[in-house]
Formats: structure tokens, sequence, C-alpha cells
């Protein structure tokens, strides 16, 4: 984890092949980006619902009080798993075929349920 203008978490397999990022890019000293990308043969294996899980708690530590992601309206998987992960998101109304996520840090944080490991 390192924290210069962004906190981010690499997902690495057993052959140290880095199969995921995900960060947080501080767009202000309590603020900043989710951003996240999943190698397509290492997606729907939990790793993109651990990197918010873990990501929401460093931002937290951090000081960081709001996330925020910019989504297209047509990649309903990343909705579900922000949704899932963070049942404290609110989303906008669509724009230009985009919705912002916010996600507040200043309650609980973390998934209110994780699929069970395969
Ligand atoms: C969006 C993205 C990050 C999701 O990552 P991911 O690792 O596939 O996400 P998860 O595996 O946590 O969740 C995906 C699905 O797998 C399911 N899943 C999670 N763990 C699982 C497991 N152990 N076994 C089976 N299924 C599992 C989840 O329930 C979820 O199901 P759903 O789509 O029906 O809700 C990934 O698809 C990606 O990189 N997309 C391209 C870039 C992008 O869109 N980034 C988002 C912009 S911020």
């Amino acid at each position: 984890m390192t924290r210069t203008d962004h906190l981010s978490l690499v997902a690495e397999a057993q052959d140290r092949d880095v199969v995921a990022v995900g960060s947080v890019l501080l767009d202000g000293k309590t603020s900043g980006e989710l951003v996240l990308l999943v190698e397509d043969r290492w997606q729907g294996k939990g790793i993109g619902s651990q990197l918010i899980d873990r990501l929401q708690i460093a931002s937290e530590a951090a000081g960081i009080t709001t996330i925020t992601a910019q989504v297209l309206t047509t990649n309903v998987r990343v909705h579900r798993i922000i949704a899932r992960a963070c049942p404290q998101v609110t989303f906008s109304t669509p724009d230009c075929g985009v919705v912002e996520a916010v996600i507040s840090l200043t309650g609980p944080v973390g998934s209110a349920h994780r699929p069970a490991a395969a």
C-alpha cells in the first residue's frame, strides 16, 4: 500500500504475476476516486470485491471520508459489486451514460455480504 497521490493495492497470482489493481486516486485531502481492473481470466472470483473492501478500510485509516466512482450505466457487474461491498453507497442520476457512485466512509464500512470462496 502506498500513499502519495493515490492508495493502491495489487493482487498477485502464485507466480507473482499481477492480476488485479485497485486504486483510490486522491482528488483532495479527504476524497478520492476508485478505479479497479481485474484481468479477464481472474474475474468472478471475488478479487474485485476484496479490493473494494480493503481500499475502503485503508482509505478510512488514511483520513479519506468519501470515495467516488464513475461507472458506465451498462457496467452492471461493477454496480453490483459496489452496492454489495458498500451498502452506504448512493448512485447519481445517469448523465451521458455514466453514474457517479458516492461512498461515504463516515459510518460502518465493508461488505454486508461476501460470497463464499470457491
Ligand atoms: C468490475 C470488475 C473490477 C469486477 O471484478 P471481479 O474480480 O470480477 O469482481 P468479483 O469477482 O468480486 O465479483 C464479480 C461476480 O463474481 C461473484 N463472485 C465473487 N466471489 C466469487 C467466488 N468466490 N466464486 C464465484 N463467484 C464469485 C460475485 O458475487 C459477483 O457476481 P455478480 O456479478 O453476479 O454480482 C472487473 O470485472 C473489471 O476489471 N472490469 C473491467 C474494468 C472496470 O469495469 N472497472 C470498474 C471501473 S471503477
